[in-house]
């Protein structure tokens, strides 16, 4: 079995900054499940598909020519690193990943990232659906105001034109929206370790979380 740490939370929560600290840290692989129904999303625009035809999203879904390189994301060969990253590209992501099928057509793919030594996992369900027996899971939040101005300096940082309030209001329906849809709604998984990081700097989640990692994962990290 190859161990694996989930990371869940809202967006603005520092999950992908901290599982990707984490992944480097213990030398594991890193999947950002989120960038996975972001490059759908795209997709399903660049393709003309209509996102409220759960059908014809779910089959392109199946078919998605996707490759996860480093920080780079190919999609039919395109580059979209970038593309995938906007407010918008996250709206349209939340939307597809409300569908049932969708999120099926996008389990196994998911899993086979769990390849030696270790996966450190970042998403929205890593802890509850797609690696419900991950040793470790964790639960990361922050309060909306916290969570809208790390998103602003993110895209901000990224060359971004954003409003902050603009942005406070897209977050704030699209945490409705993951956290209200029937198929694996954002939640706290089972046993999932809890930390509201309103406050804390990113060394300081990152200390807290390897100390999780340290208990849970004995011997996992270099000395
Ligand atoms: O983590 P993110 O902001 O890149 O995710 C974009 C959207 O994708 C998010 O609003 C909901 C969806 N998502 C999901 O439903 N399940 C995941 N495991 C990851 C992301």
């Amino acid at each position: 079995m190859v161990p694996v740490i989930a990371i869940d939370g809202p967006s603005g929560s520092g999950k992908g900054t901290i599982a990707k600290l984490v992944a480097q840290r213990l030398g594991w692989h890193y999947l950002d499940s989120g960038a996975l129904y972001r490059a759908l999303g795209l997709a399903v625009d660049r393709h003309g598909i209509d996102p409220a035809d759960p059908a014809a999203v779910a089959d392109l879904a199946r078919r998605l020519d996707l490759r996860f390189d480093g920080e780079r994301i190919w999609l039919d060969g395109e580059d979209v690193s970038a593309a995938i990253r906007s407010e918008a590209a996250g709206n349209q992501a939340s939307r597809v990943a409300a569908i049932p099928e969708v999120r099926a057509a996008l389990l196994q793919w998911q899993r086979d990232y769990a390849r030696p030594p270790g996966l450190v996992a970042d998403g929205r369900d890593m802890g509850s659906v797609v690696f419900p027996r991950a040793p470790l899971r964790i639960f990361l939040d922050a309060s909306p105001e916290e969570r809208a101005q790390r998103r602003y300096n993110q895209l901000k940082e990224k060359g971004m034109d954003v409003s902050l309030p603009a942005l406070a209001e897209e977050i704030r329906e699209r945490d409705a929206r993951d956290r209200g849809r029937a198929a694996a709604p954002l939640v706290a998984a089972p046993g999932a370790f809890v930390l509201d990081s309103t406050g804390l700097s990113i060394d300081q989640v990152l200390a807290r979380v390897l100390a999780w990692v340290g208990a849970a994962l004995p011997g996992s990290l270099p000395q």
